[in-house]
């Protein structure tokens, strides 16, 4: 047998500070449909991930929580491990920066560029951010209210002063950029390297310092150790160190450098494309044969982020619509290399439309269909007409379109290719009308021809999704009675025709929920699932604002004093992870104390426009969960003229905690 082509890809390695949301979910989903695609159409195809564990930010963090570094970090690594087997991930080795295996080779690396003159020892002084652990230059500083912030997470940065090693960057400038310009396919898409040429190559490249002292959690320097390895070194040799790189046992190394491509979000693009090239040259070892730098999942115009707070977890979206659901909607929303905004509505109508009743119906329907008219066996078609030749003539053009998509990482494009074929599939029902055909004798050869025909395009549909939706083809199969392995491959698509007439088909459960796209969106902004007495009351509210009057008598005093209200003033706001319309505010309540509240306000307030207020809190009742998160009390609203929500607010010089009567 000849030998398998080899495919080598990776994901960036992921900086456990907090657990993994649905940002890097999507990095990961696409580096594990390529694998899988790869796999399917004959590759050996292998993929690494992992995580990216030194750095001050962790430092602190692991302080912050009372724990050592490597307890927080394998906390959270767990957490991320049990997250990519929920989303069906299929990794061939997970590395992590910690491990004996990684950190010996960086140690060697380094002293290799320091003996061969690549680093030098010297002194840094800049403009440092913590969080993002990236010294900038003055000229990479953003200007926000007149102060200089980071470019990457837009918080304030801090100059600092330490003894460093540096790596020579200058040195390779010249053969870089040259090496990109001769190079058209190592940076994708196009834009990303005129940029990294424009913006930091011919201006004139600094030199990187890859050194620190001031904080310990890092690979030391072995023959300085008071310096650690600054995170990049250390971070980007992970893609050769996990293939055995520098050992005496490199044999994955020998067959899978160099990497046919590492995925990387847009923001790293840079390190991948300038310093690891840079690396790589010096140490005489080919380059990877591309940097592919997508973009980035939005949550309103932000990105979503640790550092923002509008963060979204894969986890209950899988539990609730499926893993398929959300691998399917993140590969398909947008193209890949593009910005898209994340939301639940556009899930959900994806899913209802795309899923249910396209692909879903199509299955249910032929299934349903085979069974009624040839009591479940599959029939062997009769004479052809020009409908079923246009199908079959793009059964057979699907898998040459959707590799060469696939090939250029447009996941999209290649999942509306397949969507074509369904699409057709389902216009050939109405266009030939079974329900018609099986009506007469002279109809059953057509119908005959019908079904065989549904049936061989469905079992291609599911070869084609798979790598994609792992988890469906199986369902679908079972429905139509394919076992054998052979029809399942790739090269069982490449022709119409091979389902053997006679399989036997099984109506199963339906593919896909619908889904009450109303009803799931409340459910998903943590609203609690509506009761059937809400409606009356909220109508009685209604009523009561417009006829005050009414109302007169009601309420006693007495009824009035056993609320209390007080003045409280928020402290730290910040949204709901998963509900778009709550905020969490915590608010101090005086004597030293603080409450934490969720208020259904975040489409009219951002949390940090909450920070400062003195608000009215409803301050004795019974503490509720909303969207996972304790409420221990109400802020009171009013709406305005346009109907948006609007706080009562109190008057300066009212201290937090003073009663309102
Ligand atoms: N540790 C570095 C990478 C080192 S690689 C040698 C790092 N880690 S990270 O935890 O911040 O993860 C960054 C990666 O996560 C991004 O490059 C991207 O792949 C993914 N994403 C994180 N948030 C994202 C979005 N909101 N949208 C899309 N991808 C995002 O940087």
């Amino acid at each position: 047998m000849p030998e398998k082509k080899k495919f080598y890809i990776t994901t960036p390695i992921y900086y456990p500070s907090g657990n993994m949301h649905i940002g890097h979910t999507y990095t990961t989903v696409a580096a594990d449909t390529m694998t899988r695609f790869k796999k399917l159409t004959g590759y050996d195809a292998y993929f690494l991930t992992g995580t990216d564990e030194h750095g001050q930010k962790i430092e602190t963090k692991a302080a912050e929580a009372g724990v050592t570094p490597q307890q927080f970090v394998d906390k959270i690594v767990g957490e991320t491990q049990e997250l990519w087997k929920l989303m069906n991930i299929d990794y061939d080795d997970f590395i992590r920066t910690t491990q004996p295996r990684h950190e010996k080779i960086v140690q060697k690396i380094f002293r290799q560029f320091y003996e061969q003159g690549d680093i030098y020892k010297s002194e840094y002084e800049g403009m440092y951010c913590t969080p993002c652990e990236s010294f900038w230059t003055p000229s990479q500083l953003v200007d926000k209210d007149g102060v200089k912030v980071c470019p990457d997470c837009g918080r304030p940065c801090q100059p600092m002063k330490e003894e460093a090693y540096f790596f020579r960057m200058s040195k390779y400038q010249d053969w870089l950029i040259d090496y990109i310009e001769t190079h058209p396919d190592f940076i994708q898409p196009p834009s990303r390297a005129n940029e990294m040429l424009n913006n930091f190559l011919k201006p004139g490249l600094q030199d990187l310092c890859v050194s620190r002292t001031s904080f310990k959690w890092g690979i030391p320097v072995d023959f300085d150790p008071k310096h650690v390895v600054y995170v990049w070194i250390d971070a980007l040799s992970n893609y050769i160190t996990a293939l055995g790189y520098g050992t005496d046992h490199d044999e994955k190394f020998q067959k899978y450098w160099p990497a046919n491509v590492h995925l990387v979000g847009k923001e790293i693009v840079r390190f991948h494309t300038i310093y690891w090239p840079i690396m790589l040259h010096a140490l005489g070892l080919p380059l990877p044969k591309q940097v592919f730098g997508h973009g980035w999942l939005l949550f309103g115009n932000d990105k979503m982020s640790k550092s923002k707070s509008n963060i979204v977890y894969p986890a209950p979206i899988v539990e609730r619509y499926g893993v398929d659901t959300l691998r399917y909607y993140l590969m398909r929303e947008m193209p890949f290399g593009a910005d898209g905004n994340y939301t639940n509505e556009a899930l959900l109508t994806r899913m209802n439309a795309d899923l249910v009743n396209d692909l879903g119906n199509l299955v249910s329907r032929t299934v349903a269909m085979i069974e009624k008219y040839f009591g479940g066996e599959v029939p062997a078609p009769g004479p052809a007409d020009e409908s079923d030749r246009t199908l079959i003539e793009r059964f057979e053009a699907l898998p040459a379109l959707v590799e060469e998509q696939m090939d250029a990482l447009q996941f999209s494009i290649a999942l509306s290719e397949i969507w074509k074929l369904i699409g057709d599939c389902n216009r050939y029902i109405d266009i030939n009308q079974p329900w018609v055909l099986c009506k007469s004798e002279k109809g059953l050869p057509r119908l005959k021809t019908v079904m065989y025909t549904l049936a061989e395009c469905i079992r291609a549909v599911a070869v084609h999704i798979g790598p994609t939706m792992p988890s469906t083809p199986e369902k679908i199969f079972a429905q139509l009675g394919v076992t054998d392995p052979e029809l399942k491959t790739w090269e069982s698509v490449q022709k119409f025709g091979q389902l053997k007439p006679g399989t036997k088909v099984c109506k199963g459960e339906a593919l896909f929920p619908r889904a009450d796209i109303k009803k799931e969106l409340a459910f998903l902004s943590g609203e609690p699932e509506e009761k059937p007495e809400a409606k009356p009351q909220k109508k009685q509210e209604k009523k009561v604002e417009k006829k005050a009057e009414v109302l007169a008598g009601v309420a006693t005093f007495d009824d009035f004093v056993k609320i209390k209200l007080i003045a409280a003033k928020v402290i730290a706001c910040e949204k709901v992870p998963n509900s778009e319309k709550l905020l969490k505010e915590t608010l101090d309540v005086g004597n030293g104390q603080t409450r934490t509240v969720c208020s259904g306000i975040a489409k009219y307030y951002a949390p940090e426009e909450m920070v400062g207020k003195t608000v009215v809190l409803v301050a004795n009742l019974a503490p509720r969960k909303m969207a996972g998160v304790l409420s221990e009390g109400m802020l009171l609203c009013a709406e305005d003229a346009e109907g948006k929500l609007k706080l009562l607010t109190v008057e300066d010089g009212i201290a937090p905690g003073s009663e309102i009567s």
